[in-house]
């Protein structure tokens, strides 16, 4: 069975549906990249199915690139993409006459606990290569792709809309030969939910074997459940015109509440321009954020839907001018976290030690000791070692701590 997929993908780049824009800005950036005077790399980020690993593919087809193409989310993505990082990518632009283009799919898809130097050998691929390196991902606010994002244009493409979709699918049948009900083809467009792929696929299977189809053979066809990226979901949830929608995106999101919390807040000033519209929404989002502080100290899960309406119908419904439409901020306070991972978790492992050893909570340990042992360390470096030996620290917590001098060798 030749898959629809196949048979009525597009050969030229002019023949994708949707996203026009974004395609446009895609052979617009490849083109520059070639004469050197853009950034290195280009991101193309948005939900699945609407043509984001096609544009690539298709482009290098029609215009002759040699593609090397790796899927990063595959397992054995890290050993090749750490083989492309020292060879393909640094060789010329054009090869054997040829020109080249790297191209990373489903990045978001890597593990950095688990596929540990990838990011970092991405990183060096986009920075030596001379050939255009082009990179995708359905999420790309991910704070471990962080890195990469700052060295890429990012170019943002969007679900497929309705319309475009069930004119696509009915070419498809008028040349298959099936008859078929236009409330059938809108019902499949409306559960793919911008998504061609899935809907090509859902037309063909529903065919299959049958020259017509009718609204009935479609009604079972289940609801794709779409795990919506968080742009989608605060779009979504700023344009909401009833309680009941605002609510129900966070049905459909997987971004947990206290992230969730977090973009709503840094955001709230972009989106709303009128400044009453701003003090209601930042006083509903507050009354969400007491709810939420009393579930989590009494662990009483009956607070979170109160939480929950206060966050989302609270915060968009009544306003009175319309929500700007604006690139979505990632939230500083996130930002921070990360950077300050690594130090919080030597502050977090000093802590442990300290209260081991001291039989104190780490409350106490916090408040009480560490200052104490911070002066120390900084002020008599032999008495903080001693103090940092005997408590088992590495130089790390002692560097950490304001011990200046390193470990006296050893002779
Ligand atoms: N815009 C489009 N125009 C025509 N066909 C499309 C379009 N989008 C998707 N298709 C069809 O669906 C297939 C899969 O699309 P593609 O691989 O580009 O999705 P994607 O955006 O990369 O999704 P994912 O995020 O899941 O990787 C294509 O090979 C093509 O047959
Ligand atoms: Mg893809």
């Amino acid at each position: 069975m030749l898959l629809w997929l196949q048979k009525y993908r597009p050969r030229t780049i002019s023949e994708i549906v949707g996203n026009t824009n974004a395609v446009n800005q895609f052979a617009d950036w490849v083109s520059k990249r070639l004469k050197d005077n853009v950034k290195k790399a280009a991101l193309l980020y948005g939900p699945p199915g609407v043509g984001k690993s096609l544009t690539v593919q298709v482009y290098a087809e029609q215009f002759g690139f040699d593609l090397i193409e790796l899927n990063a989310s595959d397992v054995r993505a890290k050993e090749q993409i750490m083989r492309i990082a020292g060879t393909a990518a640094s060789q010329s632009t054009i090869f054997g006459g040829i020109k080249r283009l790297v191209f990373l799919d489903e990045i978001d898809g890597i593990n950095p606990a688990e596929d540990k130097g990838c990011i970092p050998a991405i990183i060096d691929i986009i920075n030596k290569s001379n050939c255009p390196v082009v990179l995708a991902a359905n999420d790309p606010w991910d704070p471990k792709l962080r890195p990469i994002r700052d060295l890429c244009i990012l170019i943002r493409y969007n679900k497929i809309r309705s319309p475009t979709i069930i004119k696509f699918l009915k070419e498809i049948c008028r040349k298959e030969g099936i008859v078929v009900e236009d409330r059938a083809l809108t019902l499949i467009a409306e559960k793919a939910d911008g998504d061609l792929r899935s809907a090509i696929i859902d037309l063909q299977v529903l065919t299959e074997g049958r020259r017509y189809l009718r609204f009935e053979d479609v009604i079972w066809l289940p609801t794709r459940n779409r795990q919506y990226g968080v742009f989608d979901v605060l779009k979504e949830l700023f344009w909401s015109k009833t309680a009941l929608q605002a609510r129900l995106v966070m049905e459909k999101s997987l971004i947990d509440h206290e992230t969730l919390k977090l973009w709503i807040h840094e955001n709230l000033p972009l989106v709303y321009s009128d400044l009453s519209d701003l003090v209601r929404a930042y006083d509903m989002l507050s009354k969400a954020d007491v709810f939420f502080g009393r579930m989590n100290k009494t662990q009483n899960w009956d607070l979170l839907p109160y939480a929950l309406e206060f966050m989302t119908a609270g915060v968009v419904l009544g306003v009175k001018k319309k929500p700007e439409f604006v690139k979505y901020q990632f939230p500083q306070k996130l930002l921070l976290i990360s950077l300050t991972r690594n130090s919080r978790k030597i502050r977090d492992e000093t802590l442990s030690a300290l209260s081991e050893k001291c039989k104190l909570s780490r409350r106490k340990a916090l408040t009480e000791v560490f200052p104490y042992l911070k002066v120390i360390a900084e002020e008599n470096s032999s008495i903080g070692r001693r103090i940092g030996e005997w408590l088992n620290l590495s130089e790390d917590h002692l560097k950490y701590l304001g011990l200046k001098t390193s470990k006296p060798k050893k002779t």
